[in-house]
């Protein structure tokens, strides 16, 4: 089925200029970016997106770091778009992500991995909510 996910490019890629090189990826993977907006988030945002990870030991340094410049978020829509997404990206942690992956190719480290994309249908719909308005979905 056609789906749409929220992808974040984080701030160790903006920073880099990256930001072209991973659009590329996922517009070569079929996923049409219908919507992207550079932001600056504060923390308050941040730990408020990332609040299921509120007890993790790194969610303070995440945090930070999501907040320390800006990012770019956008909704990516395909063909099975999450899944699709998430291969894209590779794993989590760059070292074990498989080749021609976007964290294989430009993660820095777990933290520093560059990308966010949806885990679920169900909050691809609450990330993509978070963000972007109806109005702001063109498909
Ligand atoms: P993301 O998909 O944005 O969702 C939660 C993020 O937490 C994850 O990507 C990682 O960047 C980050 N993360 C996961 N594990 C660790 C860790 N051990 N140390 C720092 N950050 C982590």
């Amino acid at each position: 089925a056609v789906e749409r996910t929220l992808s974040i490019i984080k701030p160790d890629a903006t920073r880099r200029n990256l930001t072209g090189k991973i659009n590329q990826k996922f517009e070569d993977a079929g996923l049409r970016i219908v919507a992207q907006k550079r932001i600056h988030l504060s923390p308050a945002q941040a730990g408020k997106f990332y609040e299921v990870h509120k007890d993790r030991p790194f969610y303070g340094e995440l945090v930070e770091f999501m907040a320390s410049e800006p990012v770019v978020v956008q909704v990516l829509e395909g063909e099975n778009a999450i899944a699709k997404n998430r291969e894209v990206m590779g794993a989590t942690n760059p070292a074990n992500a498989d080749a021609g992956t976007i964290r294989k190719e430009f993660a820095l480290s777990v933290g520093e991995n560059s990308v966010h994309g949806s885990d679920a249908a169900e909050t691809a719909k609450e990330e993509i909510a978070f963000f972007f308005s109806g109005l702001e979905l063109v498909g």
